[in-house]
């Protein structure tokens, strides 16, 4: 009986030993440990059947067997002061002023930044921030905006035209305004609106003209807004995207939705006037178009000419996103050259 325990013991630590020598982490050690010296281990064990042997044999044998694991435990903590040194050895060699690899991390596209900026900005001016189709219809890009079929200002903005239905012609959308009439049409009057988004024109590209490009619709409909109103949301709405304030100057021009109709300058924020590179030597630049609803879109959209005015206005975002950035040519935002956009 005692001899087999015996046996049985001198196993048990050999292959303890010659494991401990091969363990080769913190790990690996610990879960040795438990297997042989754990309240479930193999030594442990042993020790519990101690009561099975005669009782002159107990004594001799669990002075043995507790020698032995008491000199198992010294090699194991001796082996865990090894792998401890040879793990901090490493630590030892690592030079924290050594610049650190830095993981390539995604980021916003230029154009998106600044339009999510310009949402912001009218979101807490209590405007409605709109989504509308870029597959448009005839009536909503051109007829609702007062633009008839014979008009000589659909040739303003060149157009795809789609495959047509029956009784309905499609478009890429030349411009955000059908957003004005659909969104008179869907939440009625008065309204504050904005709708950023892409719109298309068939033209050909060069550096400042893109087939496909973004603006923002603006629309206020209220009764008695004036000329004045629009300037001063303008005026509040650029300086909070420049962050400085600005000088806009509005020049006539006409667009059929609008009457009176304007171009927006603002005074160049590179050169304050002076005239630069950005602003082409004018000390102006060319902002947006904009002006007084046209009392056919009001009636397009429902509301009552004789009761509503309203303004609107449309920005390019790119032309925004270029100013800022002084970036030269408007290609390069489709281009999908990484050296390009890593430097936003
Ligand atoms: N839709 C016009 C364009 O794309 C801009 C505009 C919007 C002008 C609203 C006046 C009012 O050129």
């Amino acid at each position: 009986m005692t001899d087999d325990l015996n046996r049985e013991l001198e196993r048990a630590v050999e292959q303890a030993r010659s494991a401990l020598s091969s363990v080769s982490t913190l790990d690996e050690l610990e879960a040795l440990e438990t297997r042989v010296l754990g309240r479930k281990g193999e030594l442990t064990g042993m020790l519990r059947r101690i009561g099975t042997l005669p009782p002159e044999q107990r004594g001799p044998f669990g002075q043995a067997a507790n020698r032995e694991k008491s000199a198992l435990a010294e090699a194991v903590e001796a082996r865990r002061e090894e792998l401890r040194n040879a793990s901090l050895a490493g630590v030892r060699d690592f030079d924290p002023t050594t610049p650190g690899i830095r993981p390539a991390r995604g980021h916003q596209h230029p154009v998106l930044a600044i339009r999510r900026e310009i949402e912001e900005i009218f979101l807490s001016m209590g405007f409605l921030v709109l989504d509308g189709p870029e597959v448009e219809t005839e009536h909503y890009n051109f007829e609702a905006l007062n633009i008839p079929g014979h008009h000589p200002a659909r040739d303003m903005q060149d157009t795809f035209w789609l495959e047509t239905a029956p009784d309905v012609s499609f478009v890429m959308r030349t411009h955000t305004s059908p957003m004005q009439v659909r969104a008179m049409e869907r939440f009625g009057v008065p309204i504050r609106a904005v709708v950023p988004g892409r719109v298309y024109r068939n033209e050909t590209c060069d550096a400042t003209h893109e087939a496909t490009f973004h603006q923002v619709e603006g629309l206020v409909v209220d009764r008695g807004i004036s000329v004045a109103h629009l300037k001063g949301v303008m005026g509040a709405f650029l300086g909070r995207l420049f962050g400085r304030e600005v000088t806009v100057r509005l020049r006539p021009h006409y667009f059929p939705f609008v009457e009176p109709g304007f171009e927006l300058d603002f005074q160049c924020v590179h050169c304050e006037g002076a005239g630069c590179s950005v602003c082409k030597r004018s000390g102006w630049i060319e902002m947006l178009g904009c002006g007084m609803v046209h009392p056919r879109v009001l009636e397009a959209g429902g509301a009552d000419p004789e009761e509503f005015t309203g303004f609107a206005f449309g920005v390019g975002i790119d032309r925004l996103a270029m100013m800022r950035h002084v970036i030269e040519d408007i290609r390069h935002f489709h281009a999908g050259d990484l050296r390009f956009f890593e430097q936003f």
